[in-house]
């Protein structure tokens, strides 16, 4: 098992209220370095507010969310987040801003210097397959898919120790989706590094998965292999979300 000193997350007694209702309810989680960890749950489950947790976006109302063995308190978030790259749901691109500019803020922000900009891009363009060429187009006048790698370009500029992404490949049709689930793949195990992955997709989850974690109603029912969660699932729930995903054609004859 992974020490402490080798883990990139640790979340203790996590919990997040909105009103009434928790949104995040007493979670504890730990993500060893490298390991690829995908989110899932229904949708309104707590997936993307618990990935706001760890990137320190919103704070917790209880409980601890260390990063590198670093609480992430509210003077330390800013640096902290120049270690994480983080891809939002929709991959929110500033629209006003060309791929290039969109990628390059924050770095320019920090003042690299043109040379060091360049050879990042490069690199990065060919990594996720992004044509140089395109780099000067607005979001509007990319493709769906274009768009996802500008996003992810734009999460690894300043090469991360994690990458957390929100249902990156949510928003795009299917024969598109699969190149992408392909390419993502490749690309994470090129990268080596940690990543947290939400997704409301098992097969998805499965195809890209170290370590596939359950979320129903805020809360951690299962996490491991998609075996593990077919063979002994934790309760019902579990068989029932696996159940309702097996019908879809994606799956058949697939992981399931
Ligand atoms: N900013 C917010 N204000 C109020 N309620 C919120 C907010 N963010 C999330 N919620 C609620 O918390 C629950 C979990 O939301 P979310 O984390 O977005 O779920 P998921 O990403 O799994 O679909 C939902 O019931 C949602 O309505
Ligand atoms: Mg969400």
């Amino acid at each position: 098992m992974a020490g402490a000193s080798s883990s990139m997350f640790e979340l203790t007694g996590v919990s997040k209220r909105y009103g009434g209702h928790a949104a995040v309810d007493s979670v504890d989680l730990c993500i060893g370095q490298s390991q690829i960890v995908v989110l899932i749950g229904p949708s309104g489950c707590g997936k993307s507010t618990l990935l706001r947790l760890m990137v320190g976006l919103i704070t917790a109302d209880a409980g601890r969310v260390v990063f590198e063995q670093e609480s992430i308190t509210t003077d330390n978030v800013q640096a902290l987040r120049h270690r994480m790259g983080y891809v939002i749901q929709d991959g929110g691109l500033f629209p006003h801003l060309t791929a290039r500019q969109n990628i390059t803020l924050l770095a320019r922000h920090l003042n690299w210097n043109d040379p060091r900009i360049k050879e990042r891009i490069e690199t990065l363009a060919d990594l996720t397959s992004f044509p140089l060429a395109a780099l000067s187009r607005y979001p509007l006048e990319m493709s769906g898919g274009q768009r996802q790698r500008v996003s992810l370009m734009r999460a690894l500029m300043l090469d991360p120790d994690v990458l957390l992404l929100d249902e990156p490949l949510g928003a795009l049709d299917p024969m598109i989706r699969s190149q992408l689930q392909n390419d993502l793949r490749n690309i994470f195990r090129r990268l080596g590094k940690t990543v947290v992955m939400v997704t409301h997709d098992l097969a998805e989850a499965a195809y890209l998965a170290d370590t596939i974690v359950l979320l129903h109603e805020g809360r951690i029912v299962q996490q491991g292999d998609l075996s593990s969660l077919i063979d002994s699932p934790a309760n019902d729930f579990v068989t029932h979300f696996i159940n309702a995903q097996r019908g879809s054609s994606i799956l058949q004859g697939g992981a399931l």
